[in-house]
């Protein structure tokens, strides 16, 4: 048994995979890789994890609290400023290595054969020219906005959505947070943490074909995922064996997307996790025979475990 952290014996497991000998299951059909990402893949990119690190996102509110429906409800314009503080930080930045080299082992396997679900909503994906019949964005886009008529039931129902809308800022009372500033970081003259003034509703991103408010089109804590999209996701797990299970740069802690890791461990998978900290002791306790684990960072590991199918990772030309 190869050590966990063995890249030549990973590479060579991924050639098997590729050319379908891996295992007798395997034989005769088109390989089958799922990734699962989180915010460790954007980290190299400058953009802060939710778990586990020091940056915090917001200075003063946790971002788990402003996630909500709820708070949503209390206080849309709090909730606005935030989001409109993560579009701009989030378009400042660029794709990394670790986007580049997802992208690119989607196009060096036959359509099908790789599915990417990604918990992250900060576009880095797409931008990185990930093919979008690979890509599943779970919890949405901080770039999509739809309108709150869209939970509303009968005559006040309003279906407004749209995609990939990145002004900046959305409407004048955001123009500070659509700078990037934390307007929650600076000190009141007796240390505490600044009051913000109220954005009245009306001048909050408005829908333009009824007039309620518009909201990020984000998966916030207590809803449920997109459900076209599970159904999606759900068939193709269960389309036949799966060969690997590519987990990078989550904690794994929210689910429903932490529980597609033991849906492909059932359907045959060997799980590679690709995180800062892959190999704590806590890591490596998770790890069932023949998984992998690599410590470091996804922006370095995965052009180097991915090579055999993917070739040497060129820089982009082009700036995405
Ligand atoms: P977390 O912040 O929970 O976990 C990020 C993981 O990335 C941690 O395990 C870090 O060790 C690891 N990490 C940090 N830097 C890394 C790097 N350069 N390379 C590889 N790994 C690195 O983020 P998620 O797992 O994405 O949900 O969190 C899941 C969900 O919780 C998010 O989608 C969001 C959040 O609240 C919603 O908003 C619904
Ligand atoms: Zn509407």
């Amino acid at each position: 048994m190869p050590a966990h952290n063995d890249v030549a014996a990973f590479q060579e497991l991924l050639r098997r995979i590729a050319s379908g000998s891996h295992t007798v299951a395997a034989a005769g059909r088109s390989p089958r890789i799922l990734a699962l990402c989180g915010a460790g893949l954007s980290a190299a990119s400058g953009l802060a994890t939710f778990r586990g690190s020091t940056a915090a996102l917001w200075h003063t509110h946790d971002p788990m609290e402003l996630a909500t429906p709820e708070a949503f409800a209390a206080d849309p314009g709090l909730v606005w400023r935030f989001y409109a503080y993560r579009r701009h930080t989030a378009l400042a930045v660029k794709p990394n290595a670790g986007h580049y080299a997802l992208a690119a082992l989607s196009r060096s396997l036959p359509t099908n054969s790789f599915l990417c679900l990604t918990q992250n909503v900060d576009g880095l994906s797409p931008r990185a020219d990930h093919p979008p019949e690979s890509l599943r964005t779970l919890h949405g886009s901080l770039f999509d906005l739809r309108c709150v008529g869209s939970e509303r039931e009968g005559p006040a129902h309003c279906d407004y959505s749209v995609e990939d809308d990145f002004t900046e800022p959305l409407v004048p009372a955001l123009a500070t947070a659509a700078e990037g500033v934390d307007e929650t970081a600076s000190k009141d003259s007796d240390g505490k943490p600044p009051t913000l003034p109220h954005i009245p509703l009306e001048e909050l991103p408005q829908c333009p074909k009824c007039k309620s408010l518009l909201r990020p089109g984000v998966v916030w804590f207590g809803e449920a995922l997109d459900q076209e999209m599970i159904k999606g996701v759900d068939q193709w797990v269960a389309a036949g064996g799966i060969d690997l299970m590519l987990v990078i740069g989550t904690s794994a802690e929210v689910y429903p997307a932490a529980g597609y890791i033991e849906e492909a461990r059932d359907a045959g998978a060997i799980v590679a996790t690709i995180n800062l900290d892959a190999e704590s002791r806590e890591g490596l306790r998770a790890l069932a025979s023949g998984d992998f684990a690599f410590g470091g960072s996804a922006a370095d590991l995965l052009p180097v475990l991915l090579e055999p199918l993917i070739g040497k990772l060129e820089e982009p030309k082009v700036e995405a």
